[in-house]
Parts: structure tokens; C-alpha cells; sequence
């Protein structure tokens, strides 16, 4: 299950990726927000990485005006990283090494056919364990 969430700047882009999701047939929860009336992107990050951490979702994918409040707020949840991405590349890489869970993007900065191309990066590649589970743990382990 992807957890999905934006405020109003990453509102017409999270429903751009939702036609995606429906249309490869990902299971996915919507969580809001459902209009462009002006909220604030911490809210809605902190029910993604809850969904996220709890269980719910085995990723989740945020959307604000640069990606950027939403990626911050998430990264302060313990048991969450967050990646911002605006090329396929990163997005790949850093399932594949950075074991990934939440993806951030800017409505405002990046268009629809390269957004999906991010997240299709970043819902098909796993992570690879290894050297890259060692750096991972080190990384985690500043949380406590
Ligand atoms: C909202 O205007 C904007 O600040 C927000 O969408 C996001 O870009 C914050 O990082």
C-alpha cells in the first residue's frame, strides 16, 4: 500500500499521480488534502509517516510546492527517509541504497511526465541490503 498526501501547491500534482497509481493498479490511501484551499504541509506529512512507520503503507509519497517543507517535516519523524526528487536517477538510487520510504516532490518545480517517471523509479526498484544496510543502520542510529 502507498500512502499519498500534498498541500494546496502539490494538489494537482498528487492527482496526476494518483491517475498513475490507479492506472499501474497500486493499492493506495489518499490522505489528503482534497482541495487547494490553503494548509499546512506539516500536518499532512506527519499522517503520511505515521501510516508509514505504523505499518499501513510500505511507502508514501508527498507532494508541497518544492517538495522541500514536506521532505523537512518527514525527515523529523523517527523511523522515516524521506527523499526529494526532481530526476529518475535519484529516485532509483536512493530505493536501491538509501532504502527510501517516503518521496518528496514539488509540484512547482518539476511537470506531470517526469513525476511519473520519479515514482515509477521509485515504487519498482528495492533496496540491496549489504554495504548499503551497514551505512543505513549508522544513519539510523543518530535518531537515538
Ligand atoms: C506553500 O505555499 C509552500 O510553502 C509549500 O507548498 C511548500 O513548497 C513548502 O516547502
Amino acid at each position: 500500500m502507498i500512502a499519498i498526501g500534498c498541500d494546496h501547491g502539490g494538489f494537482e500534482l498528487k492527482n496526476v499521480i494518483i491517475d498513475y497509481l490507479k492506472s499501474e493498479g497500486y493499492e493506495f490511501n489518499d490522505m489528503g488534502t482534497y482541495d487547494t484551499n490553503s494548509i499546512d504541509y506539516p500536518d499532512i506529512a506527519h499522517k503520511i509517516c505515521t501510516a508509514v512507520t505504523n505499518g499501513e503503507a510500505k511507502l508514501g509519497i508527498l507532494v508541497c510546492g518544492t517538495g522541500i517543507g514536506m521532505n523537512m517535516a518527514a525527515n523529523k519523524h523517527k523511523g522515516i527517509r524521506a527523499a526529494q526528487c526532481s530526476d529518475t536517477f535519484s529516485a532509483k538510487m536512493t530505493r536501491q541504497h538509501n532504502d527510501a520510504n517516503i518521496l518528496t516532490l514539488g509540484g512547482r518545480v518539476i511537470g506531470p511526465e517526469l513525476a511519473k517517471d520519479i515514482v515509477k523509479e521509485f515504487l519498482t526498484n528495492e533496496f540491496q541490503g549489504g554495504r548499503h544496510q551497514t551505512r543505513v543502520d549508522k544513519m539510523m542510529s543518530f535518531e537515538n
